[in-house]
């Protein structure tokens, strides 16, 4: 499921009126992207296959080249081969467009109300390495919406090992 977020709306320099300005855009830009971001984990999330857990992962990413993936976890009787909602979203982007840098991350998980946060996997959190900063800004959501966590891959996958620790030797 790819989209397309405007390219020149998200990447237009904050309007030149001072830092206030500027913060604010910032801030406006990103309720924006978490907004999009949202509703395509959302619609991927209602098409979970999750016989087996019931629990229904929905996640969608921005790119730099402003395009938006979404994912969702396809699970099966065997339980080994579990296809995570990041996975199916960064399956998706490779196919289109190669190794594309990711820039935000929205993960929905969990029932309204319950105040979980879906964060991704351990295995999820270094396969988003390979295409993301630690910068990499990520909000896990509850269905409704709620942001229950905003963190950065930095932060939830410190002292990380890297494609660099293998190939810059
Ligand atoms: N799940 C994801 O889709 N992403 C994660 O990183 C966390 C876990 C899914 C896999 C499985 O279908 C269900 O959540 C319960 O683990
Ligand atoms: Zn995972």
């Amino acid at each position: 499921m790819a989209g397309q977020v405007r390219n020149s709306h998200l990447c237009r320099h904050a309007r030149e009126d001072g830092n206030h300005g500027a913060d604010q855009e910032r801030a406006r830009l990103k309720k924006e992207t978490f907004a999009a971001l949202f509703q395509a984990a959302g619609k991927a999330r209602a098409h979970s296959y999750a016989p087996i857990s019931k629990f229904n992962v929905g996640a969608a990413f921005l790119t730099d080249t402003g395009n938006i993936y979404a994912g969702t976890n396809v699970e099966e009787a065997g339980f080994n081969f579990t296809i995570h909602a990041e996975q199916g979203a960064i399956a998706q982007m490779v196919v289109a467009e190669g190794r594309t840098r990711i820039t935000h991350l929205v993960v929905i998980g969990g029932e309204p109300a319950d105040g979980m946060a879906c964060t991704p996997c351990g295995h999820c959190r270094q396969l988003l390495l390979e295409f993301a900063g630690d910068d990499l800004e990520i909000a896990a959501a509850g269905p409704d919406g709620d942001i229950r966590l905003e963190t950065t891959l930095g932060e939830l996958l410190p002292h990380a090992f890297r494609l660099s620790n293998i190939l810059d030797r």
